[in-house]
């Protein structure tokens, strides 16, 4: 797209939200890449502003708002026009509808129509007029896109979009629409190119990876694609999310059986109460949960097992919510992302009327950090004096003379940069990290023998 009218602009993107959305915004970049923009850090220096958006919590639609009127303020770029586009589950909710409130945006594209993101551009810095575009499903495969990856070690593979579930609180099937899987010799072939130009580690992504494959087979093939794509060369396979009633025995098995699948499993529990995960419509009892947290430890001993919950739901009673800290403390999190329920119009739970008065829940909230975090310590306590391979990401935010990465548990290790090494020749090796320091939220040590 050497002759689109935007060569030579510069554009700047925030996104919010999960890793599909963080995917999405790498489309985004790589058409814009295409047609000769340049990606610049600061919104002040963009002649086009683009907002990947998220609607999952209330927070993020309120920081939409700020941020759009934000843009007003910076100074107006050497072009003498910046175009404001709003992508991203939003987008995708509210159409059109957004311009009534949001008075600068000139952009408006939804989450399957990101293909179009450089015409709708195009047309906006052309007539000055508004131009949106939110088609209901997407046409265009993900291979026909251009793709900006961050990192050449480490790449975010969709395996499939939108889901079925509707559990009662939440957003997403409103917005993503249905479960639509990628071929599977498509994902492979992605899998094998990225692994021959030296990409190591990939997470696959959906929202439910576990019933991947069921609109096209009838049946989920999840544990199948693990397989297949533990023989493509990729040395570290992690994936997220994984629905508790969708988890397999088979893909338990594969996770056991192939050497390249992570010794990590994110899987979202929301509560601890069988009452509340019915209001919620998990299809799945506390009971089970655990049987299922049983059944992985029985064939990954060391897994680290990660988790999403809920706080606050309509009518969660203390009762409820020591059940919840009590499944927590049971299973020993490595790791949970735990969030205040957010009421979300037009899901059902938006219907259950609720007077728990929020020092209550916030009070809830904070005692089940608590638990989470001694778990995540003792969790880390494992592996003081082993020696962990640690994929370098770069140094230390706070201390540049430490290399920062990534253990196959997924936890965050330290260590000093070995004397005469420069961090630019580790980023996206390897290395050997023996394990001196074990924290809440890293692990530190010291560099033992050579970057692979
Ligand atoms: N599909 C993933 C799963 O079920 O594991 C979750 C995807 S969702 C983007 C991430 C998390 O946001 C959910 O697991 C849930 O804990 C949280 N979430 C969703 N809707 C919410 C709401 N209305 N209020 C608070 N948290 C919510
Ligand atoms: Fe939302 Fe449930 Fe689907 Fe996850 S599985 S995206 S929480 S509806
Ligand atoms: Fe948010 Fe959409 Fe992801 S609502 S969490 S960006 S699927």
């Amino acid at each position: 797209m050497q002759n689109s009218t935007l060569f030579g602009k510069t554009y700047f993107i925030r996104t919010f939200g999960c890793q599909m959305n963080m995917h999405d915004s790498e489309r985004v970049s790589g058409l814009l890449d295409s047609c000769g923009c340049l990606e610049v850090a600061d919104p002040a220096d963009a002649d086009i502003v683009v907002f990947m958006t998220c609607c999952v919590r209330e927070a993020a639609d309120t920081r939409l708002y700020g941020q759009c009127s934000s843009c007003k303020s910076l100074p107006v770029p050497p072009g003498g026009r910046r175009v404001i586009a709003v992508g991203g589950c939003i987008a995708q909710r509210d159409g059109a509808g957004l311009l009534t409130n949001l008075d600068n945006v000139d952009v408006i594209f939804g989450t399957a129509s990101i293909a179009h993101v450089a015409e709708l551009l195009e047309q906006a810095f052309a007539d000055g007029e508004a131009h949106v575009r939110c088609e209901e499903r997407d046409d265009t495969p993900a291979t026909a896109m251009p793709w900006h990856r961050a990192e050449r070690y480490r790449a975010w593979v969709p395996i499939m979009t939108g889901c079925n579930n509707f559990c009662s609180y939440c957003i997403v099937p409103f917005v993503r629409g249905r479960e639509k899987s990628r071929d599977m010799d498509e994902i492979v072939d992605e899998v094998t190119g990225l692994a021959r130009v030296g990409v190591r580690e990939i997470t696959l992504l959906g929202q439910n990876v576990n019933s991947y494959g069921r609109d096209l087979f009838g049946a989920p093939r999840f544990a199948e694609l693990l397989r297949r794509l533990g023989d493509t060369g990729i040395e570290r396979i992690f994936f997220t999310s994984s629905h508790p009633k969708d988890l397999l025995p088979e893909t338990i098995d594969a996770m056991a059986e192939v050497p390249a699948v992570m010794p990590q499993l994110h899987l979202a529990v929301q509560s601890g109460s069988s009452r509340i995960l019915k209001l919620m419509n998990r299809k799945y009892t506390r009971e089970q949960y655990l049987d299922l947290i049983d059944r992985v430890r029985d064939r990954i001993p060391d897994i680290a097992l990660s988790t999403d919950i809920i706080v606050g739901f309509p009518g969660e009673t203390e009762e409820d919510f020591l059940e919840t800290l009590s499944l927590a403390e049971r299973v020993g999190y490595a790791q949970a992302f735990t969030f205040i329920y957010s009421r979300r119009e037009g899901t059902p739970a938006a219907r259950i009327a609720d007077d728990t008065p929020r020092e209550v829940i916030l009070d809830r909230f904070n005692r089940l950090v608590h638990v989470i975090e001694d778990s995540a310590y003792a969790f880390n306590q494992h592996d003081l004096g082993h020696v962990v391979p640690v994929l370098v990401e770069g140094t230390s935010k706070k201390d540049e003379t430490k290399l920062l990465g990534k253990s196959p548990k997924n936890q965050t290790v330290h260590a000093p940069l070995p004397v005469g090494v420069r961090i630019e020749d580790l980023i996206g090796r390897i290395v050997d990290v023996k394990v001196d320091d074990a924290r809440t939220w890293y692990l530190s040590g010291t560099v033992v023998g050579s970057p692979r």
